[in-house]
């Protein structure tokens, strides 16, 4: 499988706290890692990690860290011929505190890249790729546009219910929302939101809970699928990290909630490390499954 991600990877400077200190004071802290980061820049190294094929579109800045951000994706086996590091100096960082317990606190620094520019090749790939995924604010709705007319799945990071993410659901999009979604929403659930998404044409929606699992409406309905936990050390990067094994799994046939459970266990054994480095391999989830360690299922099918 080819899947392509149009997304602006961020360099992360991860830290260990035993608290958030608050104003004014002063606390030491362990430099836990030093990494590429981006929403759609992890998923799709989860998406290299389980054994497919993936390309980003989308800019780093041209500097140290930029070509740092880029040799690492390279690494992971991502495709980075079309990020594009002519577009200024001051790309995005983040500052993220984790706490005893892996909950992070990000401290995120949007930089100032000139505006990313699509080329004909890019529309190209986009047109053959099995799947595009996106990030909400990042240059979402003309790749769309491109994925819908040649019937590409689309699946998409949302943080917000805005315009784009309704024009995004009208292109048949699959939306996945992290639980900040609820805030400052009309909506007071996580089932109202994947509703409202799905009513308003999204193929499928998906609000993730963090350690409570996630809640998804498709076709067939309502699904609850609980989280994956063992050793949790961090949990930066869990949602980037759900979505890409979330569209392998979609993309290799399985049912919808099947593939809401492949992506819990792959997010949660995430979380075992700082970082990308707990991202898991084909070879070590299969065997977790095999163990039949698969997620309870709360319900299903009340649609
Ligand atoms: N503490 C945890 N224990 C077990 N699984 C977790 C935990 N946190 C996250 N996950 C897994 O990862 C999925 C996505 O996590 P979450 O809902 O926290 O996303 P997020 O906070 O929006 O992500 P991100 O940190 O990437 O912005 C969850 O549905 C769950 O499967
Ligand atoms: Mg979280």
């Amino acid at each position: 499988l080819q899947i392509v991600g149009v997304g602006l990877p961020t360099w992360d400077y991860i830290v260990e706290a035993p608290f958030i200190p608050g104003p004014d004071s002063s606390i030491g802290v362990r430099l836990a890692a030093r990494t590429g980061g981006g929403r759609v820049a992890t998923a799709l190294v989860t998406v290299c990690r389980l054994g497919h094929d993936a390309s980003l579109i989308g800019q780093v800045s041209d500097d140290d860290i930029g070509r740092a951000i880029t040799d690492e994706l390279r690494t992971e086996g991502v495709s980075v011929d079309f990020l594009d590091n002519g577009t200024g100096q001051d790309g995005p960082k983040s500052f993220i505190i984790v706490l005893p317990r892996g909950e992070r606190t990000i401290l995120y620094h949007g930089g100032k890249l000139s505006s990313l520019r699509f080329s004909v090749q890019a529309t190209h790939l986009i047109e053959k790729a099995n799947a595009l995924m996106l990030e909400q604010g990042y240059h979402a709705l003309q790749p769309a546009r491109v994925a819908a007319d040649a019937a590409v799945p689309i699946i998409c990071d949302i943080a917000y219910l805005d315009d784009e993410v309704f024009a995004l659901a009208q292109l048949g999009a699959i939306l996945i929302a992290g639980e900040s979604v609820l805030n400052g929403s009309i909506c007071r659930t996580a089932v109202q939101v994947v509703d409202t998404l799905v009513r308003e044409g999204a193929r499928a929606a998906i609000v993730t809970l963090g350690e409570r699992g996630a809640v998804g409406r498709d076709g067939s309905g309502i699904h609850h699928v609980a989280a994956y936990s063992e050793d949790i050390v961090d949990t930066t990067g869990a949602g980037d990290v759900y979505r890409g094994a979330f569209t392998v799994g979609l993309l290799e046939g399985m049912e919808f909630q099947n593939a809401m459970n492949f992506a819990a266990i792959v997010a949660g054994l995430k979380c075992r490390a700082h970082g990308r480095s707990g991202i898991p391999g084909r070879d070590e989830v299969a065997l977790r499954m095999y163990e039949g360690d698969s997620p309870v299922t709360e319900g299903q099918n009340n649609s």
